[in-house]
């Protein structure tokens, strides 16, 4: 037998006993005689001591381990005389009298503790090591407790867990596929799935009723601190639904692991927000409301001064950021360099301050008299002591992406983006297309297989731009945790999407052929709601990134450095495949 006991379950009230456990040396240190080693397991640390006096012998070997060797140790448990409060097994000790080194080690690239000098190549390489630390190991635990709970509570409401392939063919959602050559089909690709989407729909049109599966989702799209290519979806669908069935079982969810996992009751509903509000108040489709600094618009107060930049401008707004007053002059050059950086593009900034008096002090006080400034601090309702942060261009939309950027960093550094604190939010209404400039044309914003709301059909005929979706997000702490929408289940609608959407009846039928005939077998009313896993296992877990609770996860150039994949293959294979690699150089 390896152990009687892991190493991370002895207490006080196991003192007297003999024990046998197995892990890995985290340390050891010689002090007085003694040697102690700290034997970790996935349970925790539970500190051996190999007593000199007692057991000279046994204590030559033990100053032989090294670090990540892997031992067995037999010995009795003691009361410590130093003990330890931050360790769960802080209060007893092991007096060993037999070691076992069940396999060495060679010395670790770096070390493995939650304090690690390894940086993130190095740890990303050696993902089997940074993944004995406790740190790394917690999220992992936490995102199988989570699937866990997401498993518990759609069983409990009828949900049936279904699996789909993941060779398939393309569902466009947006972002690139990523393809795999079929060697009996040659020169044919299959797609990988970026969503199961047309699949769960036919999973209705079967007569499923609620379908559910936790699954590996693909997409070939730039990455960012909340996106990998490949992911894990909560994916749902249920039949006979409205938009308001929806979202009280996913709130319903929401609120189920908010309970479980972070012991959060939330009772009240989950505040709405249509996406023309989302944008108009916070630039984002994605407002994180754990703080307020709301957009007030300027337009009417600030135009026609004399200053040019205003005066031309399409857009002018601001935030409000309470109690900042007493930014300096440093700092708010900092963030007008911040906000000129190109990836946000404005163009300048205008601060004014509320002095103590009631005073507004601004940095454009050579166009505005006393009272303009007055209306304007009575526009936002601004108090002594709070700053005032304006943008202006001559594109609303971008201006306003522009001051989502400034209103999030600004919160960043009032430190109003407590990882602890949680805002939920449902965006409703989106439209149902966007216009690409890539494309020259409407795209859907969600996805083809979004129903228009039902008073706003007639307007896909006359100005399909404004037409909105039963389509809604669920936010929280600005990050999209998840989306949704009612799926048109009538072919006919369905073949006038497409249309609108630029395919031709021929396209369209090449592509979605599968689902419009489904459609014609009596395809249930019907619509559904993915989560990301990963961005709820982060948020929960505090983390900046999901990479951070994902086991091998793909580095910012999309490459698993571990594995050392994507790579070359082998021209044998590529015969095969009947493929050719161009010349990459040229
Ligand atoms: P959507 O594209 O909005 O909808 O995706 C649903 C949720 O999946 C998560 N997500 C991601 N997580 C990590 N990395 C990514 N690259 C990534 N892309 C998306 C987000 C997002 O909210 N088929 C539809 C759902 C439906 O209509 O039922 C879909 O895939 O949390």
């Amino acid at each position: 037998m390896y152990r009687t006991k892991t190493c991370g379950e002895l207490r006080a009230a196991n003192i007297g006993e003999t024990v046998v456990l197995s892990g890995w040396v985290q340390k050891s240190r010689e002090l007085g005689g003694m040697t102690f080693v700290d034997l970790r397991d996935r349970y925790g640390i539970t500190q051996l001591v190999f007593d000199e006096n007692q057991n000279a012998a046994l204590c030559e070997e033990a100053k032989k381990l090294g670090r990540e060797f892997v031992i067995q140790i037999e010995g009795k448990v003691v009361e410590r005389s130093s003990k330890n409060p931050k360790m769960d097994t802080g209060d007893i000790e092991i007096i060993v009298s037999k070691l076992t080194v069940l396999n060495t080690s060679e010395i670790p690239p770096f070390t493995i503790q939650d304090d690690t000098d390894g940086g993130d190549d190095l740890r990303m390489k050696y993902r089997y090591l940074d993944l004995r630390r406790q740190c790394v190991r917690k999220n992992l635990e936490l995102r199988h407790k989570m699937a866990f709970e997401v498993r518990r509570y759609l069983d409990e409401h009828g949900f049936l867990e279904v699996e789909t392939p993941v060779l398939i063919g393309s569902t466009p959602e947006g972002a690139r596929d990523f393809v795999v050559p079929s060697r009996m089909n040659p020169g044919q690709f299959y797609a990988l799935p970026q969503s199961p989407q047309t699949l769960k729909q036919l999973l209705m049109v079967a007569g499923f009723d609620r379908y559910f599966q936790i699954v590996k989702c693909f997409r070939d799209e730039d990455l960012r601190a909340d996106r990998q290519p490949e992911f894990t979806q909560i994916d749902c669908e249920m039949s006979f639904v409205e938009q308001e069935d929806i979202i009280t079982l996913f709130e319903g969810m929401a609120k189920h692991l908010f309970k479980t996992i972070r012991n959060i009751d939330i009772k009240e509903a989950f505040p709405r927000m249509t996406w023309h509000d989302a944008m108009k108040y916070y630039g984002s489709d994605k407002p994180d409301l754990r703080f307020d600094m709301k957009f007030v618009e300027l337009m009417d107060v600030l135009k026609g001064y004399g200053f040019g930049v205003f005066d031309n401008a399409e857009y002018i707004g601001g935030i409000c950021a309470k109690g900042a007053a007493t930014y300096t002059r440093k700092q708010l050059d900092q963030l007008t360099e911040f906000v000129k950086r190109p990836q946000i593009g404005a163009k300048g900034m205008v601060y004014a301050r509320v002095e103590a008096d009631g005073n507004v002090k601004s940095s454009v006080d050579k166009f505005y008299s006393q009272d303009v400034l007055q209306k304007m601090k009575a526009a936002f309702g601004a108090e002594a002591g709070d700053l005032i942060l304006i943008l202006s261009g001559d594109d609303t939309m971008k201006t306003r992406k522009q001051l989502c950027e400034l209103r999030l960093e600004v919160a960043n550094q009032l430190g109003l983006r407590d990882k602890d604190k949680f805002a939920c939010l449902w965006v409703v209404d989106f439209p149902m297309y966007e216009w690409s400039e890539e494309e020259g044309r409407l795209m859907a914003m969600h996805h083809p297989f979004t129903s228009p709301k039902p008073e706003d059909v007639p307007l896909l005929d006359t100005d399909p731009a404004s037409v909105r979706a039963n389509a809604y997000d669920m936010v929280i702490n600005g990050v999209e945790v998840g989306g949704g929408s009612i799926r048109i289940h009538d072919s006919q609608l369905q073949a006038k999407i497409f249309k609108i959407l630029g395919f031709t009846p021929e396209k369209a039928q090449e592509q979605f052929g599968f689902l419009m005939n489904a459609f014609k077998y009596g395809a249930p009313p019907h619509g559904g709601l993915a989560y990301g896993l990963d961005r709820w296992v982060s948020l929960f877990a505090g983390l900046d990134s999901i990479r951070d609770c994902i086991a091998f996860p793909k580095n910012n150039s999309g490459r698993d450095v571990m594995l050392d994949a994507p790579s070359v293959i082998d021209q044998k294979q590529l015969d095969e495949l009947f493929l050719e690699v161009k010349d990459i150089e040229k």
